[in-house]
């Protein structure tokens, strides 16, 4: 088996971890990821503290000591925060400066820290605030991008810089690609967009149908889709960016939660689930490089084996 310092870190089988995807990693997938072997993340932006603390709180033990809670700095509510830290294993931060505070609370609650940064800079500020691994994001990711260089010549900057364990994301969906990053020296790989075509996710049929047909170089680096968050650019399908401007009228859809009904507007930074009706199309599709991968809707646990055992023969054979 692929034991490293990640699986010894957080106590799960295979070094992979399910990226927190807001809007689409809920406790269904991040639980199947975690029976899986890998560490499994449930996306906590917007969700209030009460309704994440009961989320958490009807799985089981076993389950929420495999799995992390994943935070969007600019949305952060340390009151979910904290009811994440004394719940699960892992709880992470991605989009904002590493901050000693927020990392000391996570410990207070009994909690790991990570945080997931794209630049040498920020991967020494996250070691200095006392995180305890950090993901190395290169370019080549889906949905938002946080640095400018690619994987490869992050991960390398980074793992010649920090002691902890170090995660390589950002285009990472074959075994293959995760073998390298291995090799490279990486403690265990993150994955988004390949995860969105599990059949665990909540994203809308018609995301994961529009992956499936796409290539990398259907992928495009862009800040368009800023409506409520600005200056943050993001890996999206191309098509997405060209159905949003076609678009007439300021709102492309509608998403139910529960008894309410929320506007999408045009260019707003939400991915359609499966409770948004509207023209899916011109919402923000978010794709790495990675959805080369994707084939179609998929078990979280056959992504998660595929890519383990497949990378495991591949070592052994290089
Ligand atoms: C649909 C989607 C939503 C994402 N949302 C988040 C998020 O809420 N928080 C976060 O830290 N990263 C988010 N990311 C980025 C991932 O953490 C990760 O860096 C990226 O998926 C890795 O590249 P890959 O998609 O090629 O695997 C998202 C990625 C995708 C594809």
């Amino acid at each position: 088996m692929l034991s490293t310092r990640f699986t010894e870190l957080v106590g799960c089988s295979v070094p992979v971890q399910q990226a927190g995807m807001g809007g689409i990693a809920m406790p269904e997938l991040a639980t199947a990821v975690a029976r899986a072997g890998g560490l499994g993340m449930v996306a906590g932006v917007e969700i209030p503290a009460d309704l994440l603390a009961g989320m958490l709180d009807e799985l089981d033990a076993d389950t929420r000591s495999k799995i992390g809670v994943n935070f969007l700095m600019p949305f952060l509510d340390e009151e979910a925060v904290k009811a994440a830290a004394s719940r699960v294993r892992v709880v992470e931060f991605f989009y904002g400066d590493p901050e000693k505070l927020l990392v000391d609370l996570v410990h207070q609650g009994g909690a790991l820290a990570f945080w997931q940064v794209g630049s040498l800079a920020e991967a020494k500020a996250a070691a200095d605030a006392g995180c305890d691994a950090i993901i190395a994001q290169g370019t080549e990711a889906g949905g938002h991008v946080r640095g400018q260089v690619g994987l490869h010549t992050l991960l390398a900057e980074v793992l010649d810089a920090v002691e902890v364990p170090v995660i390589a994301a950002g285009g990472i969906g074959t075994p293959r690609a995760m073998a390298a990053a291995l090799a490279a020296g990486a403690d265990a790989v993150r994955a988004g967009t390949v995860f969105v075509a599990a059949e665990e996710t909540d994203a809308h049929p018609e995301y994961v149908d529009a992956l499936a047909k796409a290539r990398a170089q259907d992928t495009v680096l862009t800040e368009a889709f800023e409506a409520g968050w600005p200056n943050a650019p993001h890996r999206v399908l191309r098509s997405s960016i060209e159905a949003a401007e076609r678009h007439q009228g300021d709102t492309v859809a509608e998403t139910r939660f529960g008894e309410a009904v929320i506007p999408v507007a045009r260019f707003a930074p939400d991915p359609p689930s499966r409770a948004t009706t509207g023209n899916i199309q011109a919402m923000a599709l978010y794709a790495g490089e990675s959805v080369d991968a994707v084939r179609g809707l998929r078990p979280a646990a056959a992504i998660v084996r595929e890519l383990a055992d497949g990378a495991e023969a591949l070592l052994r054979r290089w």
